[in-house]
């Protein structure tokens, strides 16, 4: 019988799902699941069962999830972090094109010119209305060098842009995939004032929304091209709208359409496509499913964003317990004693910590039991007990 119950929120690859093998049950009621897998669904009014020990979002945002209220009830959150980067860098190369080029307009002109007989004759004469701009030679800043952004920077140096990129908090991975074309400015100013497109990829945070907003636009060059392919909230739109219609900035192409920004001039909205392609999707449901089965199955952190990267591999002692907890002074004394009252010697141990929150793995000399769960979720600063063997 399947001890594991999962969750999806919203339609997850196949590929993902036939991942999950025995012990694993798809469930229609998140009452009784034990993950949960999501892509867009909003979480922040969901009240969360106690069986809830993770979730995964097949996609790289995760403000649609309430990271600290998870955090406190113990429940692990997931992220695909670069699974889906592909299929967002296509997109803003794209965005990159559409804004140089009044490709949508031209095509907008043959569907209303469909029923002219003349129409290879009149185009001809039409398409001057249509002419645009080359990439080639222009200045590209990239803000926030994460598997996206480097992919974006990559690419557009590929195509001949001179690529500006800034990350304060850039990691040693992606700087050894960032071409070495690629200038890294240590300021964002430099590239508002250097820049004639600009490309956001940072995460939504408290300190990141509304980063582009009336004084941070007013350092940007005259007739700038902005590209949102990250969250729409990124953007102060009130203060965008403003310099769209003074000609501050000349386009603004979007993933996010909203009452605001689906009426802003010169704006090009795509209905979040960044990620939607079958490779993206297909790439995310594995990853998430994987990162759940590993937490599931070995008890095992890789990728969350509320908890710390905790790893002791596949248990090979005779139990082994996980504890969710506070990151507070003796804490790990307290659990320890635990074991040290029921006469269980404690084989490996390890515990990280991110902020408030630390998790624990704890490997033991003989089976876990229930006992020692509930003596361990009495201690003070405990969120979450679970046997994994
Ligand atoms: C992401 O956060 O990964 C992208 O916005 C794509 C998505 O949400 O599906």
């Amino acid at each position: 019988m399947a001890d594991k119950k999962i969750k999806c929120l919203n339609p997850i690859a196949q590929v993902g799902l036939n991942m999950f093998g025995e012990g694993y049950e798809i469930t229609d009621d998140i009452q009784e699941a034990s993950g949960v897998l999501v892509r867009s669904a909003s979480m922040h009014d969901m009240e969360f069962p106690d069986s809830l020990a993770a979730i995964a979002r097949a996609g790289a945002g995760v403000n649609n999830i309430p990271l600290d209220k998870c955090a406190e009830k113990g429940i692990v959150v997931f992220n695909t972090p670069g699974a889906n980067a592909n299929g967002v860098k296509e997109l803003v190369i794209a965005g990159l094109l559409i804004a140089s080029r009044d490709i949508v307009g031209g095509i907008n002109w043959v569907k209303e010119n469909a029923g002219d007989d003349n129409i290879s004759k009149s185009a001809e004469k039409a398409k001057k209305a249509f002419a645009g701009h080359e990439i080639q030679g222009k200045k590209l800043g990239v803000i926030g060098l994460g598997a996206i952004g480097v992919l974006v920077a990559n690419a557009a140096s590929a195509l001949g842009m001179e690529v500006y990129g800034c990350d304060p908090y850039l990691s040693v991975a992606n700087a050894l995939n960032l071409s070495r074309l690629v200038h890294c400015v240590k300021d964002r100013e430099e590239i508002f004032e250097k820049c004639d497109y600009i490309t956001v990829h940072v995460p939504l945070l408290d300190d990141t929304r509304g980063m582009i907003n009336k004084d941070t636009i007013a350092h940007m060059k005259d007739g700038v091209v902005l590209l949102n392919f990250a969250r729409d909230i990124l953007v102060n739109e009130e203060d965008l709208a403003k310099a769209l219609e003074s000609g501050k900035v000349a386009k603004y192409i979007t993933d996010f359409p909203n009452t605001t920004s689906v009426n802003m001039k010169n704006t090009i909205v795509v209905p979040h496509l960044g990620a939607s392609t079958e490779e993206s999707e297909d790439n995310c449901a594995v990853m998430a499913v994987k990162e759940l089965k590993n937490f599931m199955e070995n008890g095992n952190i890789a990728n969350s964003v509320n908890y710390p990267a905790c790893d002791a591999g596949v248990c090979t002692s005779e139990g082994r317990i996980t504890i969710c907890h506070k990151n507070t002074p003796k804490l790990i004394t307290s659990c320890a004693s635990v074991f040290s009252s029921e006469g269980v010697n404690i084989a490996h141990m390890v515990d990280k910590s991110r902020g408030d929150y630390s998790y624990s793995i704890i490997d033991i000399d003989t089976k876990s039991t229930d006992e020692m769960v509930k003596k361990l979720e009495a201690i003070e600063g405990v969120w979450k007990v679970r046997i994994i063997k």
